[in-house]
């Protein structure tokens, strides 16, 4: 059998170690490996690379993606679906392997449950908000960066007094705000899913500096949205719509910042992890995560056993439904939410 390898939506690393994985995976079980360039879209355009275990020698540890990536989604380009049909069956493609996150996913699903399209799912996103796997590849790296960047703020913070805001990734959940926040030691976590009143923050911060703590450090994701303690809310701060009409977001952490200055008179700043999270080499949490998922993908595909994603679930590697994964967003748990808080 030939089986089509893509990698879909926003890059991040792990991706071509998952990718070694699937097709070093299929080759064992003597099946041959296509790469489909710049997710979706080389399907419907006949974009392809051949993958051969050679072809996939010495790209572990590298970030990105060798396939490339795009948003690009056949149920919504003219022409596009029949496209992606008739180029697998004139491929010959016994199936195709989907690396991505809710997109990717939402699009292997349709496909597989509107026209029995063959495919099976590998989650990946550094937002860590997909549904069925306790983690997604890309989760650990971007976590990894965020805490390192919050450790050198601390210092620079102290030295001048000051309070320091981190905007970091996560568009609907707040999940590396949360973990890197809680790893990093801020003092004060603003995420999407319970979103704290600017008051309440603003206080913590007071109390600290009666303490003595005359710095703070302030770590939001960027979807989260100005809530005041009367329950009002700002809407969220979008910096443009991207080329598939999606919602670019960022901007957050300025108006955070402005806000913390205004409300207690401490001078801030504002640091913007941005794309620095989603690059560069995955930590070995990573690396050993997409390859788990990667063997899975390919024995799932070897078996048949289409409309499934590999999943991480209690340490073990499984498959659930694409259906599952896409049902619902895995949001940062409150526990998590409030032990940020009583630590801080
Ligand atoms: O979904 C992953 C993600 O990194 C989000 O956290 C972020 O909002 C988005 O991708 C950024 O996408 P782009 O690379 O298109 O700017």
């Amino acid at each position: 059998m030939i089986v089509g390898v893509l990698t879909g939506g926003g890059d991040c690393p792990g991706l071509n170690a998952a990718i070694r994985a699937t097709v070093r995976g299929l080759v064992a079980d003597e099946h041959d490996a296509v790469g489909i360039r710049d997710g979706w879209r080389g399907l419907a355009q006949g974009a392809l690379l051949p993958l051969t275990r050679r072809a996939v020698a010495g790209i572990l540890p590298r970030g990105g993606t060798i396939l490339g990536t795009s948003g690009y989604d056949p149920f919504r380009e003219e022409g596009a679906l029949e496209a992606t049909l008739e180029r697998c069956s004139a491929l010959g493609l016994g199936g195709v392997v989907a690396i991505g996150g809710e997109g990717t996913m939402g699009i292997a699903h349709r496909l597989h449950v509107e026209h029995a399209f063959p495919v099976v799912g590998v989650p990946k996103t550094i937002d860590n908000d997909l549904a069925g796997t306790d983690v997604t590849i890309g989760f650990d790296t971007a976590v990894h960066v965020c805490t390192e960047a919050i450790d050198r703020l601390h210092s620079t913070a102290e030295s001048h007094n000051r309070v320091m805001v981190v905007e970091v990734m996560g568009r609907h959940t707040g999940w590396i705000a949360a973990a890197s926040g809680i790893a990093g030691g801020a003092d004060v976590i603003l995420v999407p899913e319970e979103p704290r009143a600017i008051e309440d923050a603003c206080d913590h911060i007071r109390r600290r500096h009666d303490d003595g703590k005359d710095f703070s450090i302030v770590v939001v994701a960027e979807g989260y949205s100005l809530t005041r303690r009367s329950g009002e809310q700002d809407e969220l701060v979008v910096q443009d719509v991207d080329a598939y009409g999606f919602a670019r977001l960022g901007g957050i952490g300025r108006v955070v910042a402005d806000e913390i200055t205004r409300l207690t008179g401490f001078q801030s700043r504002v640091t913007v992890l941005g794309h620095v999270q989603r690059g560069g080499t995955p930590t070995a949490r990573d690396r050993l995560l997409a390859t788990r998922l990667g063997l899975k993908a390919a024995e799932l595909a070897s078996s048949g056993t289409w409309g499934r994603m590999a999943a991480s679930r209690g340490g073990e590697i499984v498959d659930v439904s694409l259906e599952e994964a896409i049902a619902t967003r895995k949001g940062v748990p409150p526990e998590w939410i409030r032990g940020g808080r009583v630590v801080a």
